[in-house]
């Protein structure tokens, strides 16, 4: 079968894809975008609950993570947060910020789809699903790919856009990684990240009564913290604060967890002691932390009884046990539940203002396959809208 000739060929119709295959079909660029999913961004569509947390107001290179998360300065300042807010305004989509300045539709995540797919179409770029590519080599100054539907074309730049491992079920493939490698490029160790953490079975057995009982906490794990929701699972830790710090924890080691933070667990404690001694320890814990998570803590402290028993000692070990846990969780639930995935294509191989690489001419990588994530709350698509429309402003 002949070959045709376009301009770009993007792989990978989600987020990052779309947006490189509007800003390079309104340059007059001649784009396909192909996609192996029967519907083109498939993750937009179930992200935040439905509703996309779509970027974050405080969005800069210090939310994100990486070999040189520096990388990610230029083109975050190119097309910025607010460059995104006033395409979803133009396109009539209302919003609200929820917290810590993360946007999310009122509505439906769809409407982002079908911003980005009107605008794909309107720029004249041409989507194709269902369809992989079989085979590709470098030819001359481009290259030439066979496609799974049977046609082959050349084209003279090529955009890795296929994101990251999170959520095989979904689609999710190594392929952006694996192609990188095979055309020369260093791909650095990829994990699963912002995904729940486990515990050893001994730990689970304990706090399995706990299971569904949420706090506002601070995770920590060294200098980094973050303040946001704990929630216990039957498998370990997850919410919000937690998924966080997952992508910082490694194996082996122990995150710190207050679970009523900024409050003076012992002073309050001895003061309901003086107040009324014959109240149970967990009824009076219970109006510091969940009623649940009261009673296993005062059980785990031996602390069971009236206040007026108990002496400072064990007071403290009740502080200390909702505001200085330190545990150590066994692994993490992997890339079936993990929102993203840390690593990917190394910075060092791509130029920041344009994600070329920059030994091959012609290749580009964008997205979550790049070895740039980000925090939870909006800032991984932003990072996916603004390395998309860098690499379309010269693809
Ligand atoms: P993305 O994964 O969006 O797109 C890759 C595309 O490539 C997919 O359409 C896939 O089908 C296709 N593909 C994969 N392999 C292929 C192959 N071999 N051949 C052809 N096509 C292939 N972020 C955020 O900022 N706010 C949020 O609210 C959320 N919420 C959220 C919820 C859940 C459940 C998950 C899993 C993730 C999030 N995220 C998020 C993260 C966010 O979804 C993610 O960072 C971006 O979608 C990454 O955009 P990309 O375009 O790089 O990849």
């Amino acid at each position: 079968m002949p070959s045709t000739d376009i301009d770009v060929l993007i792989v990978g119709a989600g987020a990052a894809g779309m947006m490189a295959a509007i800003e390079a079909g309104r340059r007059g660029r001649r784009v396909r975008i192909i996609d192996h999913a029967r519907a083109p961004g498939d993750k937009i569509r179930i992200s935040g609950g439905g509703r996309c947390n779509f970027t974050n107001l405080g969005c800069g290179p210090h939310a994100f993570l990486g070999e040189n998360p520096r990388f990610a300065t230029s083109a975050l300042k190119r097309f910025t947060q607010h460059d995104f807010i006033k395409r979803v305004d133009q396109a009539g989509i209302a919003w609200h910020e929820k917290t810590l300045g993360q946007l999310f539709c009122d509505d439906s995540a769809k409407l982002i789809i079908r911003m980005l797919t009107d605008q794909m179409r309107e720029a004249g770029a041409v989507l194709s699903l269902g369809t992989s590519v079989d085979r590709l080599s470098r030819e001359g100054e481009g290259f030439q790919v066979a496609l799974s539907d049977g046609s082959s074309l050349r084209c003279a730049s090529l955009i890795l856009a296929t994101g990251g491992k999170s959520i095989p079920k979904m689609g999710a493939t190594g392929w952006a990684y694996d192609t990188a490698r095979a055309l020369g490029l260093r791909v650095t160790e990829t994990r699963p990240a912002l995904v729940p953490l486990t515990f050893e079975a001994g730990l689970l057995e304990r706090l399995k009564p706990l299971a569904g009982v949420s706090v506002e906490a601070v995770v920590s794990h060294g200098k980094t913290k973050f303040a946001e929701g704990l929630l216990f699972t039957h498998r370990g830790l997850s919410g919000p604060s937690v998924l966080q710090i997952s992508s910082y924890w490694r194996e082996g080691e122990t995150i710190s967890v207050a679970m009523a933070p900024g409050v003076e667990v012992f002073a309050q404690l001895k003061a309901m002691k003086a107040g009324n001694g014959r109240q149970a320890a967990h009824t009076a814990l219970g109006q510091i932390v969940p009623k649940r998570l009261a009673e296993v803590l005062v059980e785990q402290e031996e602390a069971v009884g009236n206040l007026a028993d108990l002496s400072d000692r064990a007071l403290r070990r009740l502080d200390q046990a909702v505001n200085g846990w330190s545990v150590k969780p066994v692994g993490s639930e992997g890339y079936r539940t993990a929102e993203v995935t840390l690593g990917g294509v190394a910075t060092d191989q791509l130029d920041q203002q344009t994600m070329a690489a920059t030994r091959i001419p012609g290749l580009y990588v964008i997205g979550e396959a790049v070895d740039i994530t980000g925090w939870l709350g909006g800032y991984n698509f932003q990072w996916a809208w603004s390395s998309g429309w860098a690499a379309g402003q010269v693809a």
